[in-house]
């Protein structure tokens, strides 16, 4: 089952994307703003992705695939992995989840494609999970990811105070909800 946006198609992750997983994971520029426990080596990746359970309501993962030419504009020619987009904490008696997303593969930053992204990964939870809400937290000082974020819908509900540590200093982070019906 894919999921398309207009130029990225979301697909659920294969044990075969360990290693692109594993390099991303171990790139300080993708990590950067990211609560990412300590990397694994590839072994654990690849058994992770072979034992996670397969996708289902509590937990979706989707591997983002762009045209292998990051310049193309369509759907057309070959594609390629990209990136890793999530929902997770759903429950139906609940009608909210989580949402993560980051692009690996940095020569793809700054072409729209994670905007893409996030807008069929939300448009997913709300039509196929029939969710109410999206959530998330970013670190104030993420301008790309933040305005992401703002041009999908999503808009600033809180402030958590210092739950950051990068580079030996505390940051705050944004709370962000996108209801059902706000999704530009
Ligand atoms: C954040 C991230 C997902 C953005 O992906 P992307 O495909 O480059 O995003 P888009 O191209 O769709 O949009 C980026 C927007 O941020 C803007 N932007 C990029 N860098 C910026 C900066 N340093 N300051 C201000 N705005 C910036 C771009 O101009 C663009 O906005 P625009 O379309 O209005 O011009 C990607 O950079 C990434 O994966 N980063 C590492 C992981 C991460 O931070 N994930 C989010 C954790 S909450």
């Amino acid at each position: 089952m894919f999921v398309t946006g207009e130029r990225v198609r979301l697909r659920a992750m294969e044990p075969e994307d360990a290693e692109a997983l594993w390099r991303w994971n171990h790139d300080p520029e993708v990590m950067r703003w990211m609560d990412a426990g300590y990397a694994q080596p590839l072994a654990r990746v690849r058994a992770w992705l072979q034992e996670r359970p397969r996708n289902g309501y509590d937990d979706v993962l989707f591997g983002i695939e762009a045209p292998a030419d990051p310049g193309a504009g369509g759907a057309g020619g070959g594609r390629r992995l990209v990136g890793l987009v999530r929902l997770s904490g759903a429950a139906p008696e609940i009608g909210c989840a989580d949402l993560d997303i980051y692009l690996g593969e940095k020569e793809y930053w700054g072409r729209g494609l994670a905007t893409d992204a996030v807008r069929a990964a939300c448009r997913y939870g709300f039509e196929a999970m029939r969710l109410h809400k999206v959530t998330l937290t970013v670190v104030v000082e993420n301008e790309a990811a933040l305005s992401v974020y703002r041009k999908v819908g999503f808009v600033e509900e809180g402030r958590l105070r210092e739950v950051f540590r990068r580079d030996g200093r505390w940051l705050d982070k944004y709370t962000m909800g996108l209801l059902e019906g706000e999704l530009k």
